[in-house]
């Protein structure tokens, strides 16, 4: 069988960058822990007024078209994931394909554009259509676009501001990749439930804790279902296990409660037992209640140990160094903790080709999806190429004063002011409105 999966990635980061502990920590009277140790960040990415998920979009799919060598004919879809979108009935992808025709020779009128939506969970529903499509044998030779970009901005005030972001990550979908090859094998865990929504807003709708609990829910029942047809999984079957990252502190709790599930009835749980007992199993308790608090306790127990500690600090922690420093990013935010993964492979020396990920996505509303990938063998060249270092350290550092300005630059409710705080260059940049209130882009060299 034909092998599909990732061919190449690269990232692109919101020009500002509100700095959570120097920065927004004291306007709110906060502990700086509360961010760095609590919710495990140290920044928000955020978009200069000139950018939205179109520049965003446009700019990390030409970084990633230029370095491939690719022209519009060589691409033969292009799909964009996005929460962030102003318009009901045009998809973002049109407009992210006309930019992109402003500065290639040919055009995309060939390329079947879409936009998809399920909140964080559909930039890798998107990376599914791209795979269904080559699987099918539709694509004609060529490769598909698939742009994960968003602005994730809260209301001011509202407990998810700490957690905001604004970045894009553009993937190629081919076959024979060089980055990673996706499994046939997924799970999903999928319910009706109202955590986190947009109902015709700009801002979402809230309920913060209880998010936390449905991403938990979705994400067990997702790796359940997973189970179920790619047979159990064992810690050590995975290098890493990137998860949609929110806020490091969530992928905590996730890695967490994975970690008990997949090491049930193993060599690890007996190897554990002395220090912290074995797991408590339902029928050893006669009320739920009581089950609940053992489960509780053992998981206390668990995250004290060396055992779970060094799996943690190899497995999961890697996937969290770009998330720190960027926030939630939506759509993109698992594939920049897949990103993240790898880079710090790359950075280690580690040797990873046939070695495999475990990659958990999830989006409110509210569904999980988990399935397995294998590293390609070109995978070190194309991590070695991203300069996403380089964009976060060039960030503009906002003040406090002036976030609340380029918050409000951003707010559909408010008057735009746009003034600018970077220069744009070699990028594409929004202009402004046209008659039929389009948004407009140009390119700057
Ligand atoms: P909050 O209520 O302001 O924070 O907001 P908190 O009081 O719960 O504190 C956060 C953590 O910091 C806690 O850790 C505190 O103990 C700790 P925990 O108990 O949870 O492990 N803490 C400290 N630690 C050290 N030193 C200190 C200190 N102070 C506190 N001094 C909340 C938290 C998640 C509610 C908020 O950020 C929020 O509403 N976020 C938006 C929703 C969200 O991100 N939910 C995540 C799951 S849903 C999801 O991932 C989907 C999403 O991406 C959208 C989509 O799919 O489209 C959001």
């Amino acid at each position: 069988m034909t092998a599909v999966g990732i061919d190449a990635l690269e990232i692109w980061t919101g020009k500002l960058k509100l700095d959570l502990a120097e920065t927004f920590a004291p306007a709110k009277d906060d502990s700086p822990e509360k961010y760095t140790k609590g919710l495990g960040l140290e920044a928000s990415s955020f978009p200069d007024t000139y950018e939205d998920i179109v520049t965003m979009g446009a700019n990390a799919a030409k970084r990633l078209m230029d370095r491939k060598g690719l022209e519009p004919d060589d691409i033969g879809r292009i799909d964009v994931a996005t929460e962030s979108a102003f318009d009901n009935s045009k998809p973002v992808s049109t407009y992210i394909a006309g930019c992109l025709e402003d500065v290639y020779d040919g055009d995309f009128h060939h390329a079947n554009k879409g936009e998809r939506k399920f909140a964080c969970v559909a930039g890798t529903q998107s990376i599914d259509d791209a795979y269904n499509w080559i699987k099918a044998g539709r694509n004609r030779g060529r490769a598909a676009l698939v742009i994960a970009t968003d602005t994730a901005l809260y209301a001011r005030g509202d407990p998810g501001e700490a957690t905001q972001g604004a970045g894009a990550v553009a993937m190629l979908v081919t076959e024979n990749p060089n980055l990673v090859e996706l499994s046939t094998e997924q799970g999903y865990g999928s319910a009706d439930e109202t955590d986190f929504l947009k109902p015709n807003q700009q801002f979402p709708s809230v309920d913060g804790k209880r998010s936390v609990q449905v991403y938990l829910a979705r994400m067990r029942e997702a790796l359940e279902d997973f189970e179920s047809v790619a047979g159990r999984t064992h810690p050590d079957d995975f290098e890493y296990i990137p998860f949609h990252t929110p806020f490091p502190g969530m992928v905590r709790k996730a890695a967490l409660l994975g970690f008990r599930h997949m090491t049930r009835d193993t060599d690890v749980e007996d190897g554990l037992a002395d220090e912290i007992g074995r797991q408590p199993r339902r029928d050893e308790y006669e009320d739920w209640d009581a089950y609940e608090d053992a489960i509780r306790d053992y998981m206390d127990a668990l995250k004290e140990t060396e055992t779970y500690d060094a799996w943690y600090a190899e497995a999961i922690d890697p996937t969290l160094t770009l998330s720190r420093r960027v926030g939630n990013w939506y759509t993109g935010s698992v594939h920049v903790a897949r990103a993240s993964a790898l880079k710090t492979a790359a950075e280690m020396g580690r040797a990873l080709s046939g070695e495999r990920l475990l990659v958990g996505s999830y989006g409110s509303g509210a569904q999980a999806e988990i399935h397995s990938e294998t590293v390609a063998d070109g995978w070190r060249e194309e991590i070695d190429a991203l300069n996403i270092d380089e964009q976060l350290a060039r960030r503009y550092d906002l003040s406090f004063e002036e976030y609340g300005r380029v918050h409000d630059a951003h707010n559909h409710e408010k008057e735009r002011e746009l003034e600018e705080f970077t220069v744009p260059s070699g990028e594409f940049v929004f202009t402004g409105w046209g008659r039929m209130n389009e948004r407009k882009y140009e390119y700057v060299d």
